[in-house]
């Protein structure tokens, strides 16, 4: 949570101006929660200013079956290092950092060896580092639906990297940066293509596959949409400004009807960085600060022994990155494109909704503190029966922002070149200006600045729309007039106040925000809106961290998936050991959330100092694979100060075979009884 290679996005680079929803408070009298009917008239006063009459927001969803018995919170007191899943289920490592993706050829199965430094040509063939969002597209089968529950491609995010344990140093912050160091490190980012079979029942890599594909940060990936080829992304190595070596910081992902998966470019500016003497003489441009770029950025020094990511020598190479990336998994030959016409920000996720009419909206969030929500309506229909014809379908149509008003309506507020504002006299002379300075641009329209944006989920039969609004402790009771719309203002001192979609002036355990379109239309630019919940510890003594959850605490939610039945699988970034304000919540857990009757119940408890990130199933939803990344993050000393998972062998056997260093790995959980997974 605290290492410098993970932010936890506690710098606020949202300069804008816009209105709050302080502004118009006066005139609402309805908090938009459920908090009146589950806590009591009493508590709802407690929590800040928002008392009134309940929500008038109903769900359309019907309960899902969520039979399990919950597991305890995994308390510091007695913290175990390993995933605890309920009675009758099991969780068994399936892949690791460093194990081989089984690339045809002699490394097929050759795995590293954790003792050791990583390499480039080895982790080439090997899974990368740091998994994080990733989805499960089954094979063609015959029967239920067409898809097999047997066979598929799993696709995986890498995040990032911890550089200590790449090349096996404590010292890397003073160690001298090779180039080698950064071709490792580029090669351990990026996404895993790894073909799943079932074998003697239970669900594992296939080696070789012909599918199985790393994609890093260097693997040649095209620019399209409106930002191809203009001058903010031409480079010397890049005159065209349309062929981008790699995709970086791929946090959550989304996938597309048409079987393509997007990975989405997130914390991409801590990569980047310069001398400060450089910075000096040319100093950062109101872009560069708003998409938080800096001299050190987050530690990696890339730039000390590659020229790429020297903002100074390189000034263009950060704006082709923060972008949605499509791969299509299917065609291990095929280019990475990045889809411009999404906007440019620090991407979480992208969860599409396609209506009975098959247009199809992408919904997007922008994780740093005080950002936005986004949509995109794609312009053409989706086509069903024609995979070919939806090729470029990301291409073109309408980039919207989200504004959340007090009364329990939205709006989707087009960031269209020429319209609201966005025009030449305030520096927007295309709509490739507009998608590069996204964050701007929304600025400009006066967007909704939330707690955090992460994951987006989108109900499975009513097409209602969640999202994890993680925390921010960076709310505070300036006026909105004390931010700058020309983007001078300073990180701290961009403290929106509270407002209704966003009720805690300190929120650090996080909120899950719902909404539906008007007339179930994906395309529709109003919305109705609701929290869903307010994440918290029950016992604590400040209302403000309380929360209102129904069931079992959880803090700072980040992961949210539904599965086919509707069941809502939420998964949390807060501190790892569970002390401090998590103390009665424990470590961090993947739950399950009812949507009609809002109650949570723990599923799983995870290993020491790591997040849960990542979760898909077969289609049946009876093999389950979850991601576990960092695990023992905050090392000092010996890499396993904090953890020994996996290769403690807790949850089954690894490839490894001595305990060197705590290795990110995705684990696979089935029902003992060979049952739906939340049942
Ligand atoms: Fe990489 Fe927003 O979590
Ligand atoms: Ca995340
Ligand atoms: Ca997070």
């Amino acid at each position: 949570m605290s290492s410098c290679m993970h932010p936890d996005n506690d710098q606020t680079i949202n300069p804008s101006g816009n209105e709050s929803i302080r502004d118009i408070i006066e005139v609402y009298t309805g908090r938009r929660n459920f908090l009146k009917g589950s806590l009591g008239a009493a508590a709802v006063m407690s929590l800040g200013g928002f008392a009134g009459q309940a929500s008038a927001y109903t769900t359309t969803a019907t309960s899902p079956a969520i039979t399990f018995a919950g597991v305890p919170a995994n308390l510091a007191a007695s913290f175990t290092d390993q995933i605890t899943v309920p009675q009758g289920y099991t969780a068994r490592v399936l892949i690791g950092w460093g194990d081989a993706i089984g690339r045809a050829g002699a490394n097929a199965n050759t795995h590293w060896d954790a003792s050791q430094p990583m390499t480039e040509a080895l982790q080439l063939t090997t899974f990368g580092s740091h998994n994080d969002g990733m989805h499960l597209f089954p094979f063609p089968a015959v029967g239920a639906q067409g898809e097999s529950n047997d066979r598929g491609l799993l696709v995986v995010n890498h995040e990032y990297v911890d550089p200590g344990l790449v090349h096996s140093t404590s010292t890397y912050g003073t160690d001298p940066i090779t180039k080698a160091m950064v071709d490792t490190q580029l090669a351990a980012h990026g996404v895993s293509v790894v073909e799943m079979r079932k074998k003697a029942g239970k669900m594992d890599v296939q080696r070789p596959s012909a599918f199985a594909r790393r994609i890093t940060g260097k693997t040649p990936t095209r620019v399209s949409g409106p930002a191809a080829g203009h001058a903010l992304m031409k480079t010397a190595a890049d005159p065209s400004g349309t062929v981008v070596l790699g995709t970086l910081n791929n946090c959550a992902h989304g996938y597309t009807p048409w079987g393509t998966y997007l990975a989405c470019e997130e914390n991409f500016n801590g990569y980047f960085g310069t001398t400060s003497a450089q910075l000096t003489a040319a100093p950062l441009n109101a872009l560069e600060r708003r998409y938080g770029l800096s001299a050190g950025g987050f530690g990696y020094r890339w730039h000390e022994a590659e020229a790429r990511f020297d903002i100074r020598a390189n000034p263009n190479e950060a704006n082709r990155f923060g972008w949605v990336v499509e791969i299509d998994p299917w065609n291990p030959n095929s280019l990475p494109v990045k889809r411009t016409a999404l906007g440019r920000f620090k991407h979480e996720s992208a969860a599409y909704a396609v209506g009975d009419d098959n247009k199809l909206a992408m919904y997007m969030g922008d994780d740093e503190r005080n950002e936005y929500i986004y949509k995109f309506v794609c312009a053409n229909k989706y086509n069903p029966r024609n995979r070919a014809a939806n090729r470029d379908l990301l291409d073109s149509g309408t980039l919207y922002v989200a504004r959340f008003k007090a009364d329990g309506s939205g709006e989707w507020l087009p960031l269209v070149f020429g319209q609201n504002g966005l025009t030449a006299e305030n520096g927007f002379n295309s709509q490739a200006d507009v998608v590069i300075n996204a964050r701007a641009a929304a600025d400009r329209v006066g967007a909704t600045m939330m707690d955090r944006p992460e994951w987006v989920a989108v109900h499975p039969t009513t097409r209602e729309v969640y999202i994890t609004l993680t925390n921010n402790t960076r709310r505070g009771t300036n006026p909105p007039s004390v931010n700058a719309v020309n983007g001078t203002t300073t990180g701290g001192s961009a403290r929106p106040p509270v407002d209704a979609a966003n009720t805690r002036a300190n929120n650090v355990h996080g909120h899950i925000l719902r909404w539906k379109e008007t007339g179930n239309d994906v395309a529709a630019t109003t919305f109705e809106w609701d929290i869903f919940v307010e994440c918290g510890d029950k016992l604590a003594t400040s209302p403000n961290l309380q929360g209102n959850i129904i069931g079992d605490d959880l803090g700072s939610p980040d992961g949210l998936w539904f599965d086919k039945d509707g069941r809502l699988w939420i998964q949390t970034d807060q501190q790892g050991d569970g002390t401090g304000a998590y103390a009665n919540i424990g470590g961090n857990v993947m739950s399950c959330a009812d949507p009609v009757t809002r109650r949570i119940t723990r599923f799983l408890t995870s290993p020491r100092n790591c997040e849960v990130t990542g979760v898909v199933s077969t289609p049946d939803c009876k093999t389950m694979f979850v991601g576990i990344q960092h695990p023992g993050e905050d090392w000092s000393g010996s890499f396993t100060s904090n953890s020994t998972w996996p290769d403690s062998g807790v949850n089954g056997a690894t490839t490894q075979k001595t305990v060197a260093k705590p290795r990110s790995s995705v684990v696979v959980i089935t029902k003992d009884d060979g049952g739906v997974i939340g049942t």
